[in-house]
């Protein structure tokens, strides 16, 4: 079946001085939060976190409160609800895997907190080469965005779809997955204005996913970017010194 490569998207968070855009990581969020988090867990990631999104401690408390998680054993052994805190993690949809698959046509919806990085290696020979100097890091947000506005074609005639699943051409063990469309034009609401299409959710939902999974990626940059420095100083320092020792041997 023809897979399809991913376009390129340009991301604020792309290159050696990348920095994340909070408006969108804020929007994403939201996509996430109201349709995505219906099927897929967030396992790895507190709502303490929300607060690097520009939320305050009282906003991320007030996110908390709407989800209630499962706490105990109190006194008597047993098992309680109730709302969460910032230092509680995103209780996941389904209660375990098996009620995962039953309600999915027997596929397990995948946890969200690495996806952007899981789905990164999708690049073989030759381009994965020039991808360690160019500094492409962007292949699972690029994958995302493909996948969530790639529905919607016609199989090829020779491609038989399952029932059950959906036809998509960039899904990597395609052709066709166990997830519906999941976004649709004017499902979310953005109050600010951003418009409220398909690419557009799809682009934020892809930066939120890419913050979950690489929540320091801004800090990762910065100090590469002062290490680089320092070694370019240390090297021309290393070499005068390097003259200076051997001189004496002309
Ligand atoms: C798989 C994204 C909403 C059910 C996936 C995958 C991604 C994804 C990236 C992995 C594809 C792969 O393995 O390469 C999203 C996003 C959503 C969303 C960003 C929100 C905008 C939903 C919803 C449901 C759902 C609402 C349930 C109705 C599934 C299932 C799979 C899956 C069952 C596994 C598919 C398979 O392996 O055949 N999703 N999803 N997703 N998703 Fe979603």
């Amino acid at each position: 079946y023809p897979l399809k490569h991913p376009h390129e998207m340009d991301w604020s968070f792309a290159g050696p001085f990348g920095k994340w855009d909070l408006g969108q990581l804020q929007r994403g969020f939201k996509v996430y939060k109201e349709v995505c988090a219906a099927c897929h867990s967030m396992n790895l990631v507190a709502f303490r976190n929300l607060e690097a999104l520009g939320y305050s401690e009282e906003q991320v408390s007030a996110i908390a409160a709407e989800y209630t998680v499962t706490d105990g054993p109190d006194a008597s052994g047993e098992m309680f609800d109730r709302p969460a805190t910032g230092s509680d993690y995103f209780p996941a949809p389904y209660p375990n895997p098996e009620a995962a698959a039953a309600s999915n046509n027997g596929a397990v919806p995948p946890d969200f907190s690495l996806i952007a990085k899981a789905r990164a290696v999708e690049r073989g020979f030759p381009t994965f080469v020039f991808d360690l100097f160019s500094q492409y890091q962007e292949a699972g947000p690029d994958y995302i965005h493909a996948l969530l506005t790639g529905y919607g074609e016609e199989p090829p005639a020779h491609v038989t779809i399952l029932d059950g699943t959906y036809y998509n051409p960039y899904f990597i063990s395609g052709p066709a997955l166990a997830m519906p469309q999941p976004i649709y034009d004017d499902q979310v609401d953005y109050p600010d204005g951003t418009p409220q299409t398909v690419d557009q959710y799809s682009r934020d939902v892809s930066a939120f996913l890419m913050w979950a999974a690489e929540p320091h990626l801004v800090e990762r940059k910065a100090t590469g970017f002062i290490t680089m420095i320092f070694l370019i100083i240390f090297a021309v320092l290393m070499f005068l010194v390097k003259r200076r020792v051997w001189s004496g041997f002309a």
